[in-house]
């Protein structure tokens, strides 16, 4: 068969993993996609890549690998978004098919990039997008294509993830960790994209998407990040038998579709809450199949490259298969997308950890509980620490049972108020995963 022509555009770390897992699972990879790889061009203005050039055709400019002839798919790995766009929308105009693993472009724009391959009849293909070498694009998208998809939680940034174990388990701050997921290359270009949830968020609108029919819709996404967890929430959530998660939710309900981001308490018995480091993992639910589970790692050079060259072999497997033959790209039928409700975070349902400071005197506990009650809300579970010598502010620590966000948010305002009650109370969502 005609070797399959391929141009990379941009040797960072995930570019330079891909150059160099291509060319030492060569034999593997032409032998599963039934037809020869051949990295016709690449594109970079670095010199410090971490991969051989000897013998690559290298350009410094990437808009030339989009307007050559030779080449059948582009594989996009920039990153960012304006340049991103218009490479890509410039290579399906020449007719090429794309691979990329940019996150951030396909949730803020795959609308109008699927559209665009539409009309040309070309392929983009993203699995390295979400959660790295995970084929969890894959795994919705195909294999649980007969199931009704109710809901998916899932770990999928890594770096958040590093950082709450370091500091779980050596008590470690926040800064000298995330310095450290940088250095490991976990981290993203801004990093406030990982811990303030945004990097999950874009994974979320992609797998929300494939999961349940629906456009892409970054804007909808409820966004909390972790800069906030506090060492001792996370010491006070293991003694109520919790762990603390950077999670990604989406969940079907008769109301809409929750799509959130944000700390969560899950049971320490979950397999979710011991997922730790920079391991990502998805739990996803489905009507036939039950709860399944896809761990592994979410970034780094060669698992990130290990999805980049799936994607290649399954494009080079279909290239000669008419458009409507190949998988779709959100994986229902472009006329069969959906625009269902998304709730907004105010209207969604769920238990809290509440932590606040209290004035140790008798009746604190009760005027709280009785807020709690008159909104209907009820305690599941309760730390009171004794006074420290001297002290007079003791921390409270409650679970409360399911309630609507907006309900719970009304009684902390009366809380807050209470002159026994001082400072603002901490509060993280409870999930029980179940
Ligand atoms: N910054 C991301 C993470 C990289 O830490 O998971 C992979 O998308």
């Amino acid at each position: 068969m005609k070797p399959v022509k391929i141009g990379i555009c941009g040797l960072g770390t995930v570019g330079s993993g891909t150059v160099n897992v291509l060319t030492r699972n060569s034999r593997v990879i032409n032998a599963r996609a039934g037809s020869e790889m051949v990295i016709a061009q690449v594109a970079t203005r670095r010199n410090d890549v971490n991969c051989s050039l000897d013998g690559l055709n290298v350009t410094n400019d990437i808009f030339e690998v989009a307007d050559n002839p030779e080449i059948d798919i582009l594989v996009e790995l920039i990153g960012g978004i304006d340049s991103a766009r218009e490479l890509i929308l410039r290579a399906i105009a020449n007719g090429k098919h794309v691979v990329t693993a940019n996150k951030a472009l396909i949730a803020e724009h795959g609308n109008e990039i699927f559209a665009a391959a539409n009309e040309k009849g070309v392929t983009v293909a993203f699995e390295a997008a979400v959660a790295g070498g995970i084929p969890i694009i894959k795994a919705i998208r195909e294999g649980l294509s007969a199931n009704n998809i109710e809901w998916l939680a899932g770990i999928i940034n890594g770096t958040g993830n590093f950082i709450l174990t370091e500091m779980r388990d050596k008590g470690r701050g926040f800064s000298e960790v995330l310095e450290e997921a940088q250095e490991l290359g976990y981290a993203e270009a801004d990093p406030t994209f990982d811990v303030e949830g945004i990097d999950a968020a874009h994974k979320l609108v992609i797998l929300a998407s494939i999961a349940f029919g629906i456009p892409l819709q970054f804007d909808k996404v409820f966004t909390e990040g972790i800069s906030r967890i506090s060492p001792q929430d996370v010491v006070y959530a293991q003694e109520l038998g919790y762990g603390i998660k950077h999670l990604g939710i989406a969940r079907r309900g008769p109301e809409g579709i929750e799509l959130r981001v944000h700390p969560t308490l899950i049971p320490k018995s979950r397999l979710l809450a011991n997922v730790d480091g920079v391991m990502n993992a998805i739990l996803v639910k489905g009507d036939a199949v039950g709860p399944t589970l896809y761990y592994g790692a979410g970034a780094g050079a060669e698992p990130t490259a290990s999805a980049v060259l799936a994607d290649i072999i399954d494009v080079a497997r279909t290239l000669t298969a008419s458009p409507e033959h190949r998988v779709p790209y959100l994986g229902f039928q472009q006329e069969n997308l959906r625009d269902k409700a998304i709730l907004a975070i105010e209207d969604v349902e769920t238990a809290y950890y509440l932590r606040m400071s209290a004035l140790d005197k008798p009746g604190v506990l009760s005027q709280v509980a009785q807020i709690l009650s008159d909104s209907g809300i009820s305690i599941e579970a309760l730390i009171q620490k004794e006074a420290k010598d001297e002290q007079e502010i003791v921390p409270l620590i409650l679970l409360t049972n399911r309630a609507v966000e907006k309900q719970l948010v009304e009684a902390i305002i009366k809380i807050e108020s209470l002159s026994s009650i001082t400072g603002p109370i901490t509060r993280i969502r409870v999930e029980p995963l179940k």
